[in-house]
């Protein structure tokens, strides 16, 4: 897979996660979710689960975001996704979910699926930038805060979905030139 991740322009740079980022990724995790994933489970994730890949974002070598999914027959399965508070707005997060998607795509995903808390209208708003949409919720799903999951998808496989991506990815580079 590592073939296929998207090149942004300097001083970005997407690869895969390792188990040598595992303290570097569980920091921003901390700074990003009200409960962090145990260091255990990403040992398992990115050595034992064939079903997920996991990527980080760079600048220009220190980790600032991360994401992850699951290859469920054609299905990918957002899992994760962050960057740092500091590097927030800045066109990072859609960076690393444009790279998911046309990872995914490649993988011969043709729907991408995801849960999202109600209450985190900022990621809902860049799942929507990317014509996500809710189908469903499961009520309650976070046990630590009791908030409702939305349950957002979006299919992959068609050519306007192809061309929207080919554009967005077009744009954002083109934000992420004039980024310092
Ligand atoms: C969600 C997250 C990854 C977005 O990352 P980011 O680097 O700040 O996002 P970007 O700068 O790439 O913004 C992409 C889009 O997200 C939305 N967005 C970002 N910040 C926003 C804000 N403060 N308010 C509303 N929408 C916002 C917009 O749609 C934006 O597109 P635009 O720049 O064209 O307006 C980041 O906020 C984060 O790590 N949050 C904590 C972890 C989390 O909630 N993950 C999602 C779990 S489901």
């Amino acid at each position: 897979m590592t073939s296929t991740m998207l090149t942004p322009p300097p001083p970005y740079s997407l690869r895969s996660m390792t188990v040598d980022d595992i303290d570097v990724v569980r920091a921003i995790d901390r700074l990003s979710f009200p409960t962090p994933v145990k260091a255990g489970l990403y040992v398992h994730e990115l050595t034992q689960n064939k079903m997920a890949h996991y990527q980080v974002l760079t600048a220009p070598e220190k980790i600032i975001g991360y994401t992850g999914f699951w290859m469920l027959a054609d299905e990918a399965h957002v899992i994760t996704i962050a960057t740092h508070p500091k590097w927030r707005g800045r066109g990072l997060g859609e960076l690393l979910l444009l790279n998911l998607l046309y990872l995914a795509g490649e993988a011969g995903a043709t729907l991408a699926t995801l849960e999202v808390r109600r209450s985190n209208t900022v990621a809902q708003a860049l799942y929507q930038k990317y014509a996500f949409d809710v189908v469903g919720e499961r009520p309650r799903y976070y046990q630590d805060t009791g908030d409702d999951a939305l349950i957002m998808t979006v299919m992959l496989k068609d050519d306007y979905y192809a061309r929207t991506l080919a554009q967005a990815k077009k744009a954002l580079f083109m934000r992420l030139r004039g980024a310092d």
